[in-house]
């Protein structure tokens, strides 16, 4: 049985899709706060049960029997996530699960700009002191974090956020959810950690032209002030710590901490990770 948690988020939906594609859905348990939520999903032959990082108890049912459990890391401060990832380690463990696999983060270290870098740093150790066989997915950014930039883009002409000169190797849900689909069914795989990048790092310019190329239509780019997206994030009524965590992916940008490409969603999936221009032609074209 493969274990899915955070099974209603984006990734977890791609998860499943890509889960579709290659297993029999009757031996994939997704799972959620609230299963009514993966209707859809039963009805396409999956199992589906409540996990509630919040509720240890919830935790160790749905992980019974699970061969390989993929642990999608949760949203929330960085204890919060410390703590909730934690449990489902120790949930893993008393469910006796034979391997599991955990979406980090491309340099997960206190020492990052990015604040929630750190989450990635403990729930590593904990997966790695826990003993449980294990793969550790260290994702990059996603480019869809970027879409609503994008969108204004192609409203006013010009692409700007902060860090603008950063290169930045963005990945894809989908390219993620390959690669949590190969380490979850190939037993070959194990105890290994891997970076999940896109094939090539964009700074601003770069993906001005992406999305140009994508859209037919001229883009510039331009460095915006740290202030100007602080204002946006406090007009959106976002958390504290969320506006202070989302300033510090563009000041992890600004630093190259996030340029460089691996190789692992080809070593992994058997094909190529996707170009940034084929999800914008995808999602703008
Ligand atoms: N690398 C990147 O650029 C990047 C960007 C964004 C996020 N992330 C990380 O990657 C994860 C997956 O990304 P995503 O795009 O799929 O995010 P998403 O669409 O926001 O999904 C987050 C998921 O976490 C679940 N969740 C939250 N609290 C939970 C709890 N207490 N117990 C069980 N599930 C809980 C949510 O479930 P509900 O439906 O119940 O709310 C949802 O399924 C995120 O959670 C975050 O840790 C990485």
């Amino acid at each position: 049985m493969i274990v899915v948690t955070a099974a209603t988020g984006k990734l977890g939906q791609a998860v499943a899709t890509a889960l579709l594609d290659k297993v029999d859905p009757a031996t994939v348990r997704l799972t959620a706060r609230d299963p009514s939520k993966l209707a859809d999903w039963a009805a396409k032959g999956f199992a589906t049960a409540r996990a509630d990082y919040d509720d240890p108890a919830s935790l160790v049912e749905a992980f019974a029997g699970a061969d390989t459990l993929l642990l999608i890391s949760s949203m929330g401060t960085n204890e919060q996530r410390i703590a909730q990832h934690k449990a489902a380690i120790d949930a893993a463990t008393v469910a006796g699960v034979g391997k599991v696999v955990y979406t980090s983060a491309v340099n997960p270290s206190t020492a990052s700009a990015f604040t929630w870098a750190a989450t990635h740093e403990a729930t590593e150790a904990d997966l790695k002191a826990s003993g449980l066989p294990h793969v550790i997915l260290r994702d990059a950014m996603y480019l869809a974090n970027m879409e609503g930039i994008f969108a204004r883009a192609l409203e006013t002409g010009t692409l700007a956020f902060p860090g603008a000169s950063g290169k930045v190797a963005y990945t894809t849900h989908g390219d993620v959810a390959a690669a949590a689909v190969a380490a979850l069914t190939d037993p070959k795989v194990v105890n290994q950690t891997f970076e999940i990048t896109g094939p090539e790092a964009l700074d601003a310019a770069g993906l001005a032209a992406a999305l140009s190329a994508a859209t037919g239509k001229p883009i510039a780019w331009a460095e915006a002030p740290y202030e100007a997206f602080e204002a946006l994030f406090r007009d959106m009524g976002l958390p504290e710590f969320v506006v202070e965590a989302l300033l510090s992916i563009y000041k992890a940008y600004e630093a190259g901490e996030y340029e460089g490409v691996s190789d692992a969603v080809p070593t992994l999936t058997g094909r190529p990770a996707t170009p940034v221009v084929e999800t914008l032609k995808a999602t703008f074209g």
